[in-house]
């Protein structure tokens, strides 16, 4: 049977990846979107959403949710990041991820509901637990949870993309999910729901190659060809700014939560740990690891991946691409 998600995505180059892998999976029904600030603003985001939904051909509810972190701003004590600065390709500037992707406007629109008020309703009322699978901040679960922390209990797991125990891209501490806001990572970590931490550790082991693109290429179909642009994009810009342990190849970090609900297997390392949210100082948006043995088995409440299995990732990704029926983007002259 089908696993029944929620997305909650900061569309994105590699947001768009785990969106068209869980649209296009047999073993994933996608219940809802929600959309979040994050790798652009939650205008951009929820529109680059709406326009690969669109693209796909494909109708699924789409909700927004906020423009800025819970509390985090409401301070000036905070870690500044340093984004990373456009990379010249061939005399044009490439970033990791663009204000639009690059696909007709969206002619869907998202649903009237904010994401967090989607959130406690549909928990609520469901009558079945479903899995969350935020890959953006977790502004808007962190508000549900404050809203209606009863909402846990209809929450089967929640497979986050997020964190890192010996990487980081943001600050020399934090993932960018984790950074951007760290109290409501804190409120899911003390939610009680079943957490899956799909980390940078594991993200940048599951790496996708130039040769892996060739093969979403021979696909020939809309899904196989946008996910290779994406990548060759995204390589561009791990060579220049954050280079992998293999050259020319790219992290598609919240690809890798889908690729998990798929084949659990193809995150290679999980252990059962207790990790906390660094709130402030140099550490804040850390997530603190304690694997120490004497941490007793009710104080461990997550599931952290320390490693991948690239080959099996992309694997999974042509798996799901193969099944697009779309040529190109739907509305592409
Ligand atoms: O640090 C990687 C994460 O930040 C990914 O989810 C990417 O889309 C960005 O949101
Ligand atoms: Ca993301």
């Amino acid at each position: 049977m089908a696993t029944k998600i929620i997305l909650d995505v900061d569309t994105g180059s590699d947001d768009a990846i785990a969106i068209m892998a869980a649209v296009l999976s047999p073993d994933i029904e996608v219940e809802a979107i929600c959309t979040t600030w994050g790798n652009q603003c939650v205008d951009f985001t929820t529109d680059n959403t709406l326009r690969l939904l669109d693209a796909m051909g494909v109708k699924i509810p789409v909700y927004k949710g906020c423009d800025t972190a819970m509390t985090k701003y409401l301070t000036h004590d905070y870690i500044e990041a340093i984004p990373f600065a456009p990379v010249m390709h061939n005399g044009k500037p490439v970033i990791m991820h663009s204000e639009h992707l690059d696909l007709p406007e969206a002619k869907s629109m998202a649903q009237d509901m904010p994401a967090a008020c989607f959130y406690v309703d549909y928990l609520r009322r469901t009558k079945e637990k479903i899995t969350l699978v935020p890959v953006g901040p977790l502004t808007n679960l962190g508000l549900a949870l404050r809203i209606a922390p009863d909402i846990a209990e209809n929450i089967e797991q929640i497979v986050i993309m997020g964190g890192g125990s010996k990487e980081a891209n943001l600050t020399p501490c934090a993932e960018a999910n984790i950074w951007h806001d760290p109290e409501a990572a804190e409120i899911v970590v003390q939610s009680g729901a079943k957490i899956v931490w799909v980390p940078l550790d594991a993200t940048h082991k599951a790496c996708v190659t130039l040769d892996d693109c060739e093969r979403f290429r021979s696909l020939d179909n809309f899904a196989g060809n946008f996910a290779a642009k994406q990548c060759e994009q995204r390589i561009i810009v791990h060579n220049a700014r954050q280079p992998l342990e293999i050259p020319d190849a790219a992290a598609v970090h919240d690809a890798l939560c889908i690729a998990y609900l798929i084949d659990e297997s193809v995150l290679t390392d999980l252990r059962h740990c207790h990790v906390e949210i660094g709130l402030s100082g140099y550490g804040e948006g850390q997530t603190i690891i304690d694997q120490r043995a004497e941490v007793i088995a009710e104080e461990r409440n997550s599931y952290f991946a320390f490693d991948a299995d690239r080959f099996k990732f992309v694997d999974i990704l042509c798996d799901c691409f193969k099944n697009c029926q779309v040529k190109q983007a739907s509305g592409h002259n």
